[in-house]
């Protein structure tokens, strides 16, 4: 009885101390300050056992596509060229400013070949709780993730030239910038034609 107690105290005091490390203020949210010590041992070990459970979880459900088809791959470079090279960049594409202001670092994703596919999938379809990853699944069917987690296997052997040749093949313009040609996410234009200038918007004619 007498230890049951002590464990309840010991719980309680250390949940109230949590409550007030919360309120202090003491945590230090900004970007610009990376994580250390426990609480970065804590974020990245609970990362990681997450993903590997998400991972685990889509085994015997959902059958890896041939990764290795031409027309998977190349539908994957667009989607990829228009979404993730502003954070993790490409061969011979920086990653941008938005990229470089995240914390924690978007990490580049040559290596990502020898991850299991079914890992880099979960990560593109789910995201990353607080770390600026998106969950594309929100947006994207699996089959056009697969696309993507195709072309993301291959990038890491591509040099910055065969890198632009496919962007060109493509009729993809630099990330960001309109497109000439093949529209990502087909079927709808990326921007709805504007009905109606703003009445604000620089250029409008001046109202009477
Ligand atoms: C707004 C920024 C942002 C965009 C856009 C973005 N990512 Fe990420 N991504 C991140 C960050 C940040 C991480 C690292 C998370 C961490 O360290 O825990 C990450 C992690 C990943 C990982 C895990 C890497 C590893 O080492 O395990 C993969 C795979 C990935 N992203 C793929 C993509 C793909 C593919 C796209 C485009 C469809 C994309 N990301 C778009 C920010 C972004």
């Amino acid at each position: 009885m007498k230890t049951v107690l002590t464990v309840l105290v010991v719980l309680a005091i250390v949940a109230l101390g949590g409550i007030a490390f919360m309120y202090s203020g003491a945590y230090d949210v900004s970007a610009s300050v990376p994580d250390k010590g426990l609480i970065h041992w804590v974020l990245v070990t609970t990362q990681r056992h997450s993903v590997h459970r998400g991972v685990e979880s889509l085994k015997g459900k959902v059958q890896v596509p041939n990764l290795e088809d031409p027309k998977r791959i190349q539908t994957g470079l667009v989607h990829y060229h228009e979404m993730c090279t502003t954070c993790h960049g490409a061969p011979g594409v920086n990653i941008s400013e938005i990229g470089q202001g995240l914390n924690p670092d978007p990490p580049e994703l040559s290596d990502v070949g020898r991850d299991e596919p079914e890992e880099t999938f979960w990560v593109v379809k789910n995201g990353i709780k607080m770390t600026g990853m998106p969950s594309f699944g929100v947006t994207h069917t699996d089959d056009e993730i697969w696309d993507i987690v195709a072309f993301v296997r291959k990038m890491g052997k591509l040099t910055p030239q065969q890198y632009q040749a496919m962007v060109h093949q493509a009729g993809l313009g630099a990330p960001g910038q309109e497109n000439e040609g093949q529209e990502h996410g087909e079927g709808q234009p990326a921007r709805p034609p504007q009905p109606e200038q703003h009445p604000l918007a620089p250029g409008a004619p001046p109202s009477h």
